[in-house]
């Protein structure tokens, strides 16, 4: 087993701020996995899962063991009349499997395209994209117990998939979100069930708008991915250009009895109404209202596209991005009265 030792990170995280691991492992199986867990030594150091690095800011070297996950592997597992389950490895990267899985005829994962980061990471956050979320097409997921090497496997409910949100990101046991199990454990595979007829989710804006400028009323999945693809090369900045890690803030869920409030203040505001009568609100509006797109703080910026994404102006540090972040907040607080909650893990 490999030891680096003082590993830049600045390549390994999509915001490519310039930081360190002490120490990191590459891990290609499950196996190789248990034989960090059982030598000693490395075994019983604190441990850093290190997928593509897309959802954290790193606000200083890693002093715990870093094990990078490069489990990689796409298959099929099983065909029913209902789905076509797919099976990829964790360190897969996402968009490569999303594109992979449409060349095989198995689709569902189109509105879901050209999302940094890998297949082990997309639970962690429930990635979502125009009109679907990895749990609408999620089947179960392997993982590996870090204190006790055990491998487990949870379907979705044991998942307690939210917005943004799993068991994988809450810490300690809660009541409402079970076992928490961030730092605990490790992704190895995770299987999708990709529903047989295949049926296009169409409701998001600027998707209908697609389709009607190019008056195509029977789109094919190869459409829709070609779409979602060109909608975010429009509006998100490329990681591989300029260093971010997508929207930075989750859109925030008021009360209808808030909103009511701030409606009346600013009716340009945009907003969803949900199922339960709660209404969620665009955050990139709210943060577009308060003068910041295109602002820099120090080599921290805002996009100038997209309010809801911070960005790496060139040299950035972790605390610069949390300066800006704590900024924004605040002054999305002081006009508002709504508290945005950052989407990435602060490291
Ligand atoms: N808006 C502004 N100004 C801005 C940004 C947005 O007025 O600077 C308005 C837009 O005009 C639009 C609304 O806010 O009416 C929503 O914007 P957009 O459609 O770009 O979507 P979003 O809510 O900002 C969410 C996800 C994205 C996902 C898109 C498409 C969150 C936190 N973000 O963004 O996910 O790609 O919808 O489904 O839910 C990510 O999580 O990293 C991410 C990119």
């Amino acid at each position: 087993m490999l030891v680096e030792k003082n590993v830049p990170l600045q390549a390994l995280n999509s915001f490519h701020i310039v930081a360190k691991a002490h120490q990191l492992v590459r891990v290609a199986s499950q196996a190789d996995v248990q034989t960090v867990l059982a030598s000693g030594e490395l075994g019983a150091q604190p441990k850093f899962v290190l997928g593509g690095g897309s959802n954290i800011v790193l606000t200083g070297d890693v002093k715990p063991l870093v094990l990078k996950v490069e489990i990689m592997g796409r298959r099929l597992v099983q065909e029913t009349a209902r789905a076509f389950v797919v099976e990829a490895g964790a360190g897969e990267d996402w968009h490569d499997f999303v594109h992979w899985t449409l060349q095989q005829g198995y689709a569902g994962l189109e509105n879901l395209a050209l999302i940094p980061g890998t297949v082990g990471a997309a639970p962690v956050q429930n990635i979502g994209a125009y009109g679907v979320e990895l749990q609408d097409r999620f089947d179960s997921l392997d993982a590996i117990d870090l204190q006790t090497g055990r491998i487990f496997t949870l379907n979705a409910a044991q998942c307690a998939f939210g917005y943004r949100d799993s068991v994988f990101k809450h810490a300690a046991p809660t009541t409402t979100r079970g076992l928490g199990l961030a730092g605990r454990s490790l992704i190895t595979q995770v299987r999708f069930s990709l529903p047989k007829p295949w049926k296009p989710v169409l409701g998001y804006a600027d998707l209908e708008r697609r389709m009607a400028e190019e008056n195509v009323p029977a789109p094919t999945p190869q459409q829709i991915f070609d779409w979602v693809c060109d909608i975010r090369r429009a509006k998100l900045p490329d990681p591989a250009l300029i260093g971010n890690a997508g929207s930075f803030f989750k859109n925030p869920t008021v009360t209808a009895e808030q909103c009511v409030d701030i409606i009346a203040r600013d009716p340009k505001i945009v907003y969803y109404p949900l199922l339960d009568g709660s209404i969620k609100l665009a955050a990139g509006w709210l943060i577009d209202a308060c003068g910041w797109k295109g602002k820099t703080v120090g080599h921290a910026g805002v996009y100038e596209k997209q309010a809801l994404v911070l960005v790496n102006r060139g040299d950035a540090t972790g605390g610069e991005v949390m300066t800006l972040a704590k900024a924004i907040q605040t002054s999305v607080y002081e006009r508002f009265g709504i508290l945005l909650e950052p989407e990435p893990v602060v490291v």
